[in-house]
């Protein structure tokens, strides 16, 4: 691995100023940034992580204001953003013409999903940067999202710059909602719950059906997988690594627990963590206890499914 380089707020904001990538701190996940109007610079991001650019990525914004220069936002779309905003939301809406934004970072989609994320150096980056910058998760494709960025250098083996800002609050990517008329349609459950949505809103959250007209294309079935295997709602056999959540029942190989008191925003906080640490240990196997499917324990669940899935 090269040496890992942490970069200051300004350092990052010149790299990404010219065209360089740099990984920074959200509230969800670390990303890798690139300034979204920079056609190389977004190219780049596709490269390093060696994801398939039929995937569309997030565009961060340091305000609304910065996002409506970007998106054409309806009244309810407005409403989200000045409810949650900076928070762990992403917003799929029409591309406003003129927009400036690069087509690959869209992946050539007439709609761009926006947020404005909650975290202070990520709001300074946006701010020193003044550009919008496109960040998927700072992982290699198909790998888990890093919560630190002692995740990031190991992931990239100390290529990628970062600034670093220490663990993130969430820990889990953001919810995904798409505003079509006046439907809200989730296309990736995440860090804000559907119930936090629909009590803001007064509307009922749909699911986005695999294969529908509203979807976001990225929802690869095998994802955020770690080396070992997993193997979910139960109990651990000989020899196996366990992730528990809530009391422990006695067990002397490899174990963390998401939350002994059975919070959820606690298991969702350690989730990627728990999994990188099991597979620094060298686990094969890890048994996941069953995590109830209630506010962040959806999008847990839907984390796990997509890291025990057969790989490609
Ligand atoms: O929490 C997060 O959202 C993190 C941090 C870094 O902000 N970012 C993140 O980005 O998770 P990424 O690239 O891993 O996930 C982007 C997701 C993909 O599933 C993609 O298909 C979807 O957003 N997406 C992007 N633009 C879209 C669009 N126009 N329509 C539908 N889905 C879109
Ligand atoms: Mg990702």
């Amino acid at each position: 691995m090269s040496d890992p380089f942490h970069t200051t707020v300004e350092q990052a904001a010149a790299l990404l100023r010219s065209g360089k990538l740099c990984a920074f701190p959200t509230e969800t996940v670390y990303g890798l940034g690139a300034d979204a109007t920079n056609s190389d610079a977004v190219l780049a991001i596709y490269e390093t992580k060696g994801r398939p650019r039929f995937n569309p990525l997030i565009i961060h914004c340091a305000d609304v204001r910065m996002a409506e220069r970007l998106a054409l936002f309806s009244p309810l779309a407005r409403q989200l953003a000045d409810t949650f905003w900076p928070g762990p939301l992403s917003i799929v809406l029409p591309l406003r013409p003129g927009h400036g934004l690069a087509d690959i970072a869209t992946a050539g989609l007439d709609t761009v999903a926006l947020r404005v994320p909650d975290h202070p150096l990520a709001l300074d980056l946006l701010r020193a940067t003044d550009r919008p910058l496109a960040a998927p998760s700072a992982n290699p494709s198909g790998k888990l999202s890093p919560t630190t960025a002692g995740q990031v250098d190991r992931g990239f083996v100390g290529e990628v710059p970062v600034l670093d800002g220490g663990p993130c609050k969430a820990g889990v990517e953001s919810t995904i909602i798409a505003v079509d008329g006046d439907r809200l349609v989730q296309l990736r459950a995440g860090a804000l719950s559907r119930q936090e949505i629909e009590d803001a809103t007064g509307r009922q959250v749909e699911q986005a059906e695999a294969g529908a007209a509203i979807a976001a294309p990225g929802m690869l079935v095998s994802h955020y997988a770690p080396n070992a295997a997993l193997r979910l709602n139960t109990t651990p056999m000989p020899g196996e690594a366990y992730l528990a959540f809530g009391e422990l029942a006695p067990h002397n190989s490899l174990v963390r627990n998401l939350s002994e008191s059975g919070d959820l925003r606690e298991a969702a906080r350690n989730l990627f963590s728990m999994l990188h640490e099991l597979d620094a240990m060298g686990a094969q196997m890890i048994a996941v206890a069953p995590i109830p499917e209630t506010g962040l324990g959806e999008a847990i669940n839907d984390r796990l499914k997509r890291a025990a899935a057969p790989r490609a």
